[in-house]
């Protein structure tokens, strides 16, 4: 089999957001607990995070981090996390069912965000809260100083204002799972009465209207066109989630999961346009891709959550193999696709629940498969993305019909010269054989580097006893170049970084 890409230097999409290579902390399982923060952990410093985990976050290239949900984010009272510990009340969180200590709060949070160099995304309870209890957040993270709520955090050890630029209105509010759930109507009048407070504070805040929960949710579009009619003068962008699995054994649809993220993505983008036309706006709504991953969920919705509430359960630990870290790859270069119009998206999640890194309590932290796609993609991709045009064989799937067996996105550096194409080959019996044509870039072409995930058995894993069963390798055959043309052969289900 053969497939071909040809790139030219002047076919630009976008340039490579940084925002792109977002993760997400929410407030379950064990994210915070024993995930990022664990005082008595060997690795602990001297605020009780794991420096195993924050080294690994660096590593990953995180850029940004949603916190602190999530479903938790629709019950939960921001003042419970800030002040003395000792004074802290427990709380049910009802969405996870377990207890939350608020030992970590937004102050706690923002030290670590800072340790691990990456921008907060904060998301409001617009769930059980409303207007005035964003303003009250708003003021606490983002007023500098001389107000009761500002002078509040100043006291609690934050000179300065944490200067969050980006604030999600709420979470999947579309769902009727959702502590206080809305109507889109609902929401979308409460959407923009806190956006316009929001602004009145603070003009320039970037702000994420609540989208659809899944491109499966009955309301998908019809949701996103009433919202948006109500908020579109005053938000910045509309949040996509969206998680896959392998439904009964079909690995061929669950490779070619890309496909509906994309569906997904061109069904918001011309949703929000239309609204746009409705009401002769020039401004363009933008998608906050801020919930996406591999998620086993069917595993999840069966199994009921623990009837004991209990601190920082172990839910949704789901361990990744290597089809699972192909498919997580090709959603990355579906995003980097669409970098015109998705400017923000968060890998859900970063520790343990649904994660890149796991950890054990008082133990080591390691990577699973899904790590490596992300932290080469985050490490490579920079410069603009370009329009990558691929000629591919097809298959047959079930969930998506046609698909190719080859799907790619390039990014090109004018800095450096450097050009780096991130290419899934979803067959799962044949090596496809790649030509990346880059003649229009001129002669005189090196390859730097070829990497693959791939393995003889698609379901291996990465654990605490085997923690690099499953990692990055040189492209098995090597990369051929005359100096315009590159070839390689891509092996079955896997994932390269040229
Ligand atoms: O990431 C896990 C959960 O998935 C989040 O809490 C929720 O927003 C989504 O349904």
């Amino acid at each position: 089999l053969r497939a071909h890409v040809a790139l030219n230097p002047a076919a630009v999409v976008a340039p490579v957001n940084r925002r792109t290579f977002g993760s997400f902390v929410e407030h379950m399982g064990r994210c915070v607990y024993t995930g990022i923060y664990e005082p008595g952990h060997p690795s602990a410093d001297e605020d009780g995070f794991r420096t195993d985990v924050l080294a690994l976050a660096r590593e990953l290239g995180v850029s940004m981090v949603r916190y602190p949900g999530g479903n938790f984010v629709s019950g939960y009272r921001w003042e419970d996390g800030v002040g003395p510990r000792e004074q802290r009340p427990r709380r049910r969180d009802l969405a996870w069912r377990s207890i939350e200590t608020n030992e970590v709060g937004i102050d706690e949070f923002a030290k670590w965000a800072e340790k691990a160099g990456v921008e907060i995304m904060y998301a409001v309870n617009l769930g059980t809260r409303g207007v005035q209890e964003a303003l009250d957040v708003h003021e606490y993270i983002n007023h500098p100083e001389g107000t009761a709520l500002s002078e509040r955090r100043r006291a609690n050890g934050a000179e300065k204002p944490y200067g969050v630029k980006i604030w999600c209105l709420g979470n999947e509010l579309d769902g009727p799972w959702q502590t206080g759930h809305k109507t889109a109507e609902e929401y979308g009048l409460l959407a923009a009465s806190t956006a316009r407070a929001l602004r009145s504070a603070e003009p320039d805040l970037e702000l994420v209207a609540c989208g659809s929960s899944s491109s499966s949710m009955p309301t998908f579009g019809a949701w996103e066109s009433t919202v948006l009619e109500h908020a579109y003068d005053v938000v910045d962008y509309v949040s996509c989630h969206a998680y896959y699995e392998e439904h009964d054994g079909d690995l061929g649809s669950f490779l070619a999961s890309a496909v509906d993220m994309d569906h997904f993505v061109n069904s918001i983008v011309a949703t929000a346009d239309a609204v746009g036309a409705r009401l002769k706006s020039t401004k363009k709504i933008n998608l906050s891709f801020d919930e996406w991953n591999v998620w086993y969920l069917s595993r999840f919705q069966n199994a009921p959550l623990p009837s004991e509430w209990g601190v920082a359960p172990r839910v949704i630990e789901d361990q990744y193999n290597v089809a699972d870290a192909v498919v997580v790859g090709n959603l990355l270069i579906s995003l980097l696709r669409h970098s015109d119009r998705v400017t923000a998206a968060c890998q859900a999640q970063l520790v343990n629940v649904i994660a890149p890194i796991m950890t054990e309590p008082g133990g080591p932290a390691w990577r699973q498969t899904i790590f490596h796609p992300f932290a080469r993609t985050a490490a490579l991709a920079k410069g603009d993305v370009l329009e990558t045009r691929i000629d591919s064989p097809t298959y047959e799937t079930a969930r998506h019909g046609e698909a190719a067996l080859i799907d790619a996105v390039a990014t090109h550096d004018e800095a450096t010269g450097e050009v780096t194409v991130f290419v899934v080959n979803r067959s799962q019996s044949e090596p496809v054989e790649l030509a990346v044509d880059l003649t229009a870039f001129g002669t005189g072409l090196t390859v730097a580097e070829s990497v693959t995930l791939t393995d003889d058995d698609v379901r291996a894993s990465n654990t605490r006893d085997e923690p690099d069963r499953v990692t990055l390798r040189p492209t098995a055959g090597g990369v051929a170049t005359d100096g315009t043309t590159v070839t390689l052969s891509l092996p079955p289900v896997s994932w390269t970084a040229l």
